[in-house]
């Protein structure tokens, strides 16, 4: 997978995604990671990038020529190597609310831009041309779209092969059946009087799956009901033990 980002703070991004398991994936080359200055595409003499809104009001604006320029090199290297035009996702809190299902549908692209705002915004004319997804990460602000954006590259490369260890994808995860993670425990077994729960000790492995399942539920129900209305739609309880009750009723008075 190969992320394109056009920003005004490459550093900021490399600097982070170059660390930790998505380091360690670039480094492998699972996924690369490629910071484009927007800057570097104005054509203004003093590399301005931004401007006054028309029609007034606060603060200033992204102007699309070094925007539309940075995503025509990027779309450019990219079809002469024989690439598509890559899908482009602006991070914006006017976007739809970025998800663990979203992460998967992206992981499945080759190539992928984002476009990181910052000041007031972007010109409207430039986001038509080259959007093509509207993503956020939540319904707050925040100063500018690399936190955003690193975000969802984040989430998006563990989904893509290799980037995690055997150890790490093994994990069963929060969000992959609609439930939250169970509450895991290491050494020692007791711990400022607090003991492990006893059937994490007992080996018995389809006793634990069932305590692990239960625990999720639990918790899924306690911090998160609208996940747990949604996993109890997709689980709807089974009525098969009543029926066999029904039938063996039946059998043991037929005369009913
Ligand atoms: N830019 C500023 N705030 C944002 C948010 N919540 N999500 C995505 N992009 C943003």
């Amino acid at each position: 997978m190969k992320f394109h980002i056009m920003t005004l703070f490459p550093e900021m991004i490399e600097q982070c995604l170059m660390s930790s398991i998505t380091g360690r994936a670039a480094d492998k080359g699972y996924i690369s990671i490629n910071a484009v200055n927007i800057r570097d595409y104005s054509t203004d003499k003093h590399h301005k990038v931004d401007d006054y809104t028309y029609g007034g009001g606060a603060g200033m604006l992204m102007q699309a020529q070094p925007i539309y320029d940075c995503f025509c090199a990027i779309n450019d290297k990219i079809v002469s190597e024989g690439g598509k035009t890559p899908r482009v996702i602006y991070v914006t809190p006017q976007g739809r609310t970025f998800d663990q299902q979203m992460a998967a549908d992206f992981a499945c692209e080759e190539e992928l831009v984002f476009l990181c705002g910052h000041y007031e915004g972007v010109d409207e004319r430039v986001l038509e041309e080259i959007v093509t997804d509207y993503v956020s990460i939540g319904d707050y602000v925040l100063t500018g779209g690399e936190l955003p954006a690193m975000v969802m590259i984040d989430a998006i490369s563990r989904l893509v092969p290799g980037v995690l260890n055997n150890d790490e994808s093994a994990m069963t995860e929060s969000f992959n059946n609609s439930l939250l993670e169970y509450p895991q425990y290491s050494r020692p077994e007791e711990w400022r009087g607090k003991k492990v729960p006893p059937i994490l000790l007992s080996g018995d492995h389809k006793k634990v799956d069932e305590w692990r399942l239960e625990q999720s539920i639990i918790r899924t129900k306690e911090r998160r009901p609208d996940l747990y209305e949604k996993w109890l739609a997709e689980n709807p309880p089974k009525p098969e033990k009543k029926k066999r009750r029904k039938r063996k009723v039946q059998e043991e008075e037929p005369n009913d």
